[in-house]
This record gives structure tokens, C-alpha cells and sequence, in this order.
């Protein structure tokens, strides 16, 4: 449907990788342009660092001391609460002043401001500048992290999510869009020029309406690509290799407010999200589950499903059998493809003059998911030239590892949120440390 207005009224875009400009109208995105100042020109905006469902996000100086931040300029729509129930803006800070050892695995918040533009009342939140994230280091077709860097940053992610358990927060959007490669110290004082020379000078498509009727004041005159994935990989010293988490939007602490809607993305939401509408540190549990085979593996657990939720709950299915009650009844298209005990239907095959009955699909499960892992054909073809954080060719899972990291995912990965391990027992398993 998007793309589809798209086509209607603005033709010649060169990009796939930038929001949609269905998001550019009154009430959506903030039209931004390169150059553009904030704050009695305090900000000043130099480059493109990416794009979620409610914000994009500006690399940008602080004039006061010269540094570069990032500006998550929010759409106007999601800008209308006071920043002190601003999720985004309150979580992060609260977790710096609650939890000392959190500070290096989560984005800092630095300031936040309003803004007035064309298309409403924008917050700005300023934050410590971040690298890609680990979605786009790892992007299509599935390149994946070196074995022990995965383990690394996992860990980091299961450390923070634990210590923010454990003092009553709830992130709520686990996936890897939200988890960021940590930026070199060295690049926070980076000059325009040095980001031009060691990623790149930005990109820009311009916004044309196929009819030739002038821009809204709301459009953008032109789009711009964020940093691209291969110039943050190959370019050396500028990445660490640890992570922070980001995007605190969806994250609370004790209590959901009271209008609370669980949002994560489709393919790392637990059932419990599903069916029952309700998300707590054990659906924290399950995307982070989902997030560390999409770590390790490159590819997603459940496939990317577009928006059809009957089609992430059959992918379960095949792999963990029948859901309990009362969502197998909820299920609406189970008699469509399963028999009441949750094993795939049966069809007749006739060979010669003998009927047979065999399943209409073939189940699934976590461990032959780990075994695929590096023993796809493209194996070879994707994987050069890719810089030192992306794994060599063809390098599948040893046993003990497929063992360890499939008794992990099961145990993070059960339907009932109370059968699920707790970050406490998630923190000590054995997958984070073990030589393999
Ligand atoms: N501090 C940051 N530094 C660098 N890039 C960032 C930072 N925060 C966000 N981004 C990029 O912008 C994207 C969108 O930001 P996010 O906070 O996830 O917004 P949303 O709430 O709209 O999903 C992220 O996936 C990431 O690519
Ligand atoms: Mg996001």
C-alpha cells in the first residue's frame, strides 16, 4: 500500500534503505536537511544515521564542545507527551543513575528538545552517537558476526537486560535494529572531513512529484541514505566491537503506563504479546531468545512475516509443537494445517497401488535451524571483502556448540512466560563462556 502511493505521487527515488515518505506528512516525520542548526545553532545536523517506525536520526555537532551526537528527531504524532513520560527520554536516564554498570551498554541521553517544523511540534532527544546497528551489520543475505565477537555481544546484551530486570525495567523491543555497535572514542572528535574520509560523504536522492505539483512544507526536497553498513565494517578502528542497547520507547519500569501497547517487531514477539496482549521481562526473554540465534546466525528464527501474525504462530507451531490453552483454541487457522495434537496434517500419496499418508510440511526445530547455520551454497560467494567482524566462509556450528546453544534457546524460548528462564539463569549459562 505504501509503495503504491509512493508511485502515485513521487517518482525517482534512489534509495532502499531510508524511511518511507508515506511517513513525511503533517503529524509524521520531521523534514530535515543536511545543515540544518537547532538551539541557537547549538546542533548542527551533518549526516544521516538511520530510521525507526516513529523518528529518524541525525548525526550532528554540539557546538558547545564540539563533539558529535545523535538527534533522534521524533514524529511529531509520538511528540505530544511532557519528555518527562517521554519513554525514550526517562528510561535511559533513569537506568544511568540507578545502575552504575549499566552506563556502557546503553545509549546515554543527553538532552532533549522541541522543535517546530512544518509538520508539528517535533521532540529532538540528543544522545551519545552510536554505529550501525547489529541488523545492519549483519544484513541480507545473511553475513553474520565472527563466532566469538556473536558470544561477545550477546553477552554485553544479556548483562545489561539482566541488571535491568533486576531493578524493575522492562525494554520491550528487543531486536537487533535496537542493539548498536559502540562507536571508537577517537570518533567523537571527528571533524566533518575525517567522516566524509572514513565512512562517507552523504548520499541524497531528491523528492519529485510525478505530477510536478510543488512540495508540501511537510515533504522533505530530498532523502538521505544513513551511513551505509560497508563503510562502518571496512573502515578500521572506527567500531568496537561491544554493543549498547537503544531505544528505550517501548521500556518501563514496574508498571506498563496505563496505555501501554506492546509494539516489538513481529518476528521476535512472544505469544504471550500475541494472544493476551500483555508483555513483561519474560517477553523480554523470548525476543531476546529470538535476538541471539538472529546474532549468531544472521538470518531471523521466525522469517521476517510482514505483518501476518497467523503465519509467525504456524512457524512456532512446526517448531515447538501445539500451543498450550487457551491459545490453541485462539488459533484461528490451526485446523488449516495442524491435527488437534499440534503435529502437521497428513495427506495421502499414492505410490502404485498403495496409499500413504505423510505430513504437509515437514517440522522444524532449533536444532536443525543451528545446524543450517554456515551450510547454505551462498556461503562462499558472501563472504568476502567484508572486513574483520564478519565471519569467513562456511563455518557451521561444532556439536557441542549446536548442544549448548540449543538448550539455551529452548529454555528462553517455552510458550508460557512462567515456564521461561529469568535472566538471572540466562546470565549463567554456559553458551557465553564454553570454548568451542
Ligand atoms: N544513538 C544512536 N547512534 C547511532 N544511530 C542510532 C542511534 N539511535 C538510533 N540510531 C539509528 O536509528 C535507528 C532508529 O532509532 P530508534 O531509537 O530505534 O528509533 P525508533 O523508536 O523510531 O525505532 C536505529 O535502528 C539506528 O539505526
Ligand atoms: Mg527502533
Amino acid at each position: 500500500m505504501a509503495a503504491h502511493w509512493h508511485l502515485e505521487r513521487f517518482y525517482g527515488l534512489a534509495f532502499d534503505d531510508v524511511e518511507s515518505l508515506q511517513g513525511y506528512r503533517y503529524g509524521g516525520f520531521a523534514p530535515i536537511s543536511l545543515g540544518q542548526e537547532f538551539v541557537n545553532r547549538r546542533y548542527k545536523v551533518i549526516h544521516k544515521l538511520g530510521y525507526g517506525a516513529f523518528s529518524t536520526v541525525w548525526l550532528a555537532r554540539d557546538r558547545s564542545n564540539q563533539g558529535l551526537v545523535a538527534l533522534k528527531i521524533m514524529q511529531a504524532n509520538a511528540s505530544s507527551k511532557p519528555s518527562h513520560e517521554l519513554a525514550e527520554i526517562h528510561i535511559p536516564r533513569s537506568l544511568h543513575t540507578m545502575l552504575p554498570r549499566i552506563q556502557d551498554l546503553s545509549v546515554d541521553v543527553k538532552d532533549n528538545f522541541k522543535v517546530i517544523m512544518p509538520s508539528g511540534e517535533h521532540q529532538v532527544i540528543v544522545m551519545q552517537m552510536a554505529g550501525p546497528s547489529l541488523f545492519d551489520i549483519s544484513d541480507f543475505p545473511s553475513r553474520r558476526l565472527r563466532a566469538d565477537l556473536a558470544r561477545r555481544v550477546s553477552y554485553q546484551v544479556a548483562d545489561a537486560l539482566h541488571q535491568m530486570h533486576g531493578a524493575g525495567f522492562v525494554h520491550g523491543d528487543l531486536t537487533t535494529f535496537n542493539i548498536l555497535f559502540r562507536v571508537s572514542d577517537s570518533v567523537y572528535g571527528w571533524s566533518d572531513q575525517d567522516i566524509y574520509d572514513n565512512l562517507e560523504q552523504p548520499r541524497s536522492s531528491k523528492v519529485k512529484t510525478r505530477s510536478g505539483e510543488k512540495l508540501a512544507p511537510h515533504e522533505p526536497t530530498y532523502l538521505v541514505a544513513p551511513v551505509s553498513s560497508s563503510k562502518w565494517r571496512n573502515s578500521q578502528g572506527v567500531l568496537q566491537e561491544g554493543v549498547v542497547i537503544a531505544d528505550f520507547g517501548q521500556s518501563y519500569f514496574k508498571q506498563p503506563p496505563s496505555d501501554y501497547q506492546p509494539e516489538v517487531a513481529l518476528h521476535c514477539m512472544a505469544p504471550e504479546i500475541l494472544f493476551d496482549n500483555r508483555a513483561g521481562p519474560e517477553a523480554d526473554v523470548w525476543s531476546f531468545g529470538c535476538t541471539i540465534f538472529e546474532i549468531r546466525a544472521g538470518t531471523p528464527l521466525f522469517a521476517w512475516l510482514s505483518d501476518s501474525s497467523s503465519a509467525l504462530v504456524k512457524l512456532m507451531v512446526r517448531m515447538f509443537g501445539r500451543l498450550p490453552d487457551p491459545w490453541w483454541a485462539a488459533y484461528e487457522d490451526r485446523n488449516k494445517w495442524f491435527q488437534e495434537n499440534g503435529e502437521p496434517k497428513l495427506r495421502s500419496v499414492w505410490e502404485g497401488r498403495t496409499e500413504r499418508l505423510e505430513p504437509i510440511f515437514v517440522k522444524l526445530s532449533l536444532e536443525k535451524k543451528l545446524r543450517a547455520i554456515g551450510s547454505t551454497e551462498n556461503e562462499e560467494r558472501t563472504r568476502s571483502g567484508l572486513g574483520p567482524m564478519i565471519e569467513p566462509k562456511g563455518m557451521a556450528l561444532c556439536d557441542e556448540e549446536v548442544q549448548s546453544l540449543g538448550d539455551l534457546l529452548g529454555k528462553m524460548l517455552r510458550y508460557r512466560p512462567e515456564d521461561r528462564i529469568t535472566m538471572e539463569e540466562v546470565i549463567r549459562h554456559p553458551w557465553f563462556t564454553a570454548r568451542f
